[in-house]
């Protein structure tokens, strides 16, 4: 039987409050904590820098808490940097450091003490400087807890990896019953409050295989809807209705507030989540936020027409970013890691994604093409369903782009599923409706199936692949492992994917 955060909470009120132990006696991975219940976490690797995140969970003693956490290299026999963190009932417990001074491409361990127990350990690795080999970063969006067990967080965590990317939908809104019956979630209703949403990532985070990936990995995340509510752009959402559920702004504050709260994201201070990571002048990697910095109305949910070209979904301010950072990055690879399917397919306008802004999308084809850049890499979540595509501008068009060397492709899309969150049905690949079959720009597509990426970058091709899992794993609690399902690759100065066998 899974414990719920409620009783895990019910077994902490049993015990005596702040049993302020004379010296820390550490639950390490093997005891059941008391204190640090929702595990560790850490994200935003920089050459010197790491955010570490843990979480006061026992009863709420009322008086602020002093959390020390330490981090070290070698095990803990020295160590690399440590401290005190307060945290109290204003940020819900939640602790987060930004952790500077570290050394670049180095395995750091971490751990926190409080309340004389000490947190599990967690591990991450700051970002190399120089010129590396190769990285590895696995790829991870929509994980609907009510729908089954994260076993592709825990394939994840026993990865050999440098950081999990993670595209959004980390959590889902609905009630129980509304999306998903496999599990059940806290608070029973939609999220709508910052109570509620802070008890929603309590309960996700409760999870033991959520909790092992963090500890395995730093992340890097961004949110997309589900973190707020369905379809959301920024002045309102499809699943959003003001007459009934309040103002649309303070249920977005209430959502982001409870976000930084609980992830592991780099505070910037003037609130934004778009940003830059550098691994040596392997990668950059640009992560967007296509949901709710700059994000007009969705044409077909009563915002302006399809084609007007003043329709933003990166907004001004981001999109200028942007067109600054992409042609200066002088890495091997540069990776844009954003949420909505930014590929067409002639088949199927998805009002949500860059087919419904495409005067957004044909903006940043021409910041590709005008400027020269290469090497551009899409990454991508939202959709649960997996697709490997090359990006040109009209991939019917046979004159404008051949598949076969790439000819008019400007960059590459690598689509990751939902980690729980269902697909869509696979007869949708080819008939009638056929969304896979004759289109010349797909190397890869799968509809259905649940799991993650693997992205292997090394100095002159990219190797990504799709760890994929079975129906009837994900609704099953006991472990499983996906397999393989398959393999794409780029080589650089291609802007082409090319299946392997
Ligand atoms: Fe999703």
């Amino acid at each position: 039987m899974k414990l719920s955060r409620r009783d895990l909470l019910r077994g902490v009120a049993a015990l005596p409050l702040v049993p302020l132990l004379p010296a820390v006696s550490g639950c390490g991975d093997d005891a059941d904590p008391v204190v640090f219940v929702h595990g560790v976490a850490s994200g935003d690797p920089t050459t010197d820098a790491l955010v570490l995140w843990t979480r006061v969970s026992t009863a709420p003693p009322g008086a602020p808490v002093e959390v020390a956490w330490e981090g070290s290299s070698d095990g803990f026999a020295t160590r690399a940097a440590s401290g005190t963190f307060v945290t109290d009932e204003g940020r819900d417990w939640t602790v987060k450091v930004d952790v500077t001074g570290l050394a670049a491409g180095t395995r750091y361990a971490y751990r926190f003490t409080a309340l004389g127990e000490t947190s599990a350990v967690g591990r991450a690795r700051t970002a190399p400087t120089g010129s590396p080999e190769r990285m590895r970063l696995g790829i991870a969006s929509c994980a609907s807890f009510p729908h089954g067990y994260y076993h592709g967080y825990r394939a994840l965590a026993g990865q050999e990896l440098d950081a999990v990317i993670h595209l959004g939908d980390y959590i889902y809104e609905y009630g129980n019953g509304e999306y998903g019956d496999v599990r059940a979630v806290e608070p029973p209703h939609e999220t709508f409050t910052l109570a509620d949403y802070r008890t929603r990532y309590a309960h996700y985070r409760s999870d033991p295989d959520l909790q092992a990936v963090h500890a395995a990995h730093a992340f890097i995340p961004a949110w997309d809807d589900h973190e707020l509510t369905d379809n959301s752009w920024q002045g309102g959402a499809l699943n959003h209705q003001p007459e009934l559920e309040g103002d649309y702004v303070d249920r977005r504050m209430a959502a982001a507030q409870a976000y930084r709260e609980w992830m592991p994201i780099r505070d910037h201070l003037d609130g934004h989540i778009y940003r830059r990571l550098t691994f040596g002048d392997l990668v950059d990697l640009y992560m967007l936020d296509t949901r709710l910095i700059g994000r007009d109305q969705q044409y077909d949910e009563g915002g302006p027409s399809l084609e007007d070209p003043a329709r933003q979904l990166l907004g001004a301010a981001q999109e200028a970013w942007l067109a600054a950072e992409l042609p200066a990055s002088t890495a091997r690879w540069k990776l844009v890691g954003q949420q909505v399917m930014m590929g067409q397919l002639p088949q199927f306008l998805n009002p949500d994604a860059w087919d419904g802004y495409p005067a957004a999308r044909a903006r940043f084809f021409d910041l590709i093409e005008q400027q020269a850049v290469r090497d551009v890499v899409v990454l991508t979540g939202d959709i649960h369903s997996s697709w490997a595509m090359d990006l040109a501008r009209d991939p019917t068009d046979e004159a404008a782009y051949d598949p076969a060397t790439g000819r008019g492709s400007l960059a590459v899309e690598l689509v990751t599923p939902g980690i729980t969150s269902p697909g869509l049905p696979p007869a949708l690949a080819d008939g009638a409706l056929g969304l896979v079959a004759g289109n010349r720009h797909l190397e890869f597509a799968e509809l259905s199936r649940r799991g993650f990426i693997v992205l292997e970058l090394e100095r002159e091709r990219l190797e990504a692949a799709w760890h994929l899992f079975e129906e009837e794993q994900i609704a099953d609690p006991a472990p499983q492992a996906p397999r393989v399902f398959a393999r794409v690759e780029a080589t650089r100065g291609t802007s082409r994917l090319a299946r392997l066998a």
